[in-house]
């Protein structure tokens, strides 16, 4: 891990900057491949994330690595990381509050791994980072917000109660990475919404 990625990790496992570091077991720090072309953004920790401060290793990142390991692509390849980084109690959604206060983070985490594209998972991270809802009319998308690229999908969990999101979501990972592979062969990818700032 980059030495000033470490200091965002060890900031994360010191924050009190919200009421959930009160609940939290643990605080969650991104993880994997500092280097990679692509972060993966999720809501919050879940109960098995809280116990043990990895971000999705629980069902909802099964079927995260499910759906990479479909393409050839190991979940130590890329980075993944949460909107916010600490549980909210009985994994209620985070707050406005708790979401504008924890930004600074994931702000940071984008701007020392530069990923060529932010693949965000769900409505939470889609408001919150882009601002957006309704993640069904967007999911598949690709997307722009001051010159950083995001591709939308749902949520992994969403495939938990609804099976025949699981292709939806397949789909989806192998566009994503179609996508990357056409960046870095230097080709133009067609954008189809930007973000205001
Ligand atoms: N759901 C999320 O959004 N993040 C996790 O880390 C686990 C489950
Ligand atoms: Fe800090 Fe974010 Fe945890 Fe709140 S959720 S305590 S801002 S790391």
């Amino acid at each position: 891990m980059s030495s000033k990625l470490e200091i965002v990790r060890q900031n994360v496992i010191d924050c009190n900057k919200c009421d959930l570091c009160k609940t939290r077991t643990n605080s969650v720090p991104g993880k994997g491949n500092s280097k990679s072309d692509v972060m993966f953004v999720g809501e919050a920790p879940g109960r098995n994330e809280d116990l043990r401060g990895e971000p999705f290793i629980g069902v909802a990142g099964r079927r995260l690595s499910e759906a990479l390991e479909g393409i050839g692509i190991s979940r130590e390849d890329v980075y993944i990381t949460n909107a916010v980084k600490c549980r909210p109690p009985n994994n209620r959604a985070p707050s406005k509050l708790e979401k504008e206060t924890c930004q600074e983070y994931i702000q940071k985490e984008i701007e020392i791994i530069k990923p060529k594209i932010i693949c965000i998972l769900g409505n939470t991270a889609f408001g919150s980072i882009l601002g957006g809802s309704e993640i069904t009319k967007f999911r598949g998308k690709l997307g722009i917000k001051n010159n950083q690229l995001y591709f939308i999908t749902i949520h992994p969990a969403a495939t938990i109660y609804n099976q025949k999101l699981i292709e939806v979501f397949k789909k989806d990972i192998k566009k994503l990475f179609d996508l990357i592979t056409e960046l870095k062969n230097g080709k133009n990818v067609p954008i189809d919404i930007e973000f205001s700032s």
